[in-house]
């Protein structure tokens, strides 16, 4: 299974950005443990990050060819971003929104994501280890369908 991890804008200033609300970790450490959760899992992780919202939305557009699955960290474009809603809508992989922070806690605007009406499921408020919970999942639901599967053959 390929997953691919898709991180927003500003979280390339992980480590140095709000410390005290993101954690010290750097978006490479994020993306080394995504990558060693993926390996540990049997799953096939790449991970991008862009501050570009079109270039996300591309790699959505692009992601039905190479991928069976995607994570995605739309930081602030969560709250304003139809286009990424509709591009994941479009490709109709199984999509989890992870947020590092728990954006119910926090100030109204970041209650609502347009994101989430796209996504399988919705992991908010665990720090970095949001990203890892959403990698179980999604190979606890790939195993759940392999084993449907494999009932159901003839
Ligand atoms: C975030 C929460 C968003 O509201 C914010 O704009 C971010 C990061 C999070 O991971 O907690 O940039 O997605």
């Amino acid at each position: 299974m390929r997953v691919l991890v898709l991180n927003g804008p500003n979280l390339n200033m992980l480590g140095t950005r709000q410390p005290e609300v993101y954690g010290p970790q750097t978006l490479a450490d994020v993306e080394d443990r995504c990558t060693a959760r993926g390996r540990d899992l049997g799953l096939e992780v790449t991970c991008r990050q862009s501050n570009d919202e079109a270039k996300l939305i591309t790699w959505i557009q692009q992601a039905s060819a190479t991928f069976d699955a995607i994570v995605i960290n739309p930081a602030a474009f969560s709250h304003t971003s139809i286009a990424i809603m509709d591009a994941l809508l479009a490709v109709g992989l199984p999509a989890v929104e992870v947020h590092i922070s728990n954006i119910h806690r926090r100030e109204p605007f970041r209650h609502r994501s347009y994101v989430s009406q796209a996504a399988w499921g919705v992991i908010s408020g665990f720090g970095v280890h949001g990203y890892e919970l959403a990698l179980d999942a999604l190979a606890r639901r790939h195993a759940q369908a392999q084993t449907t599967e494999s009932q159901s053959a003839p």
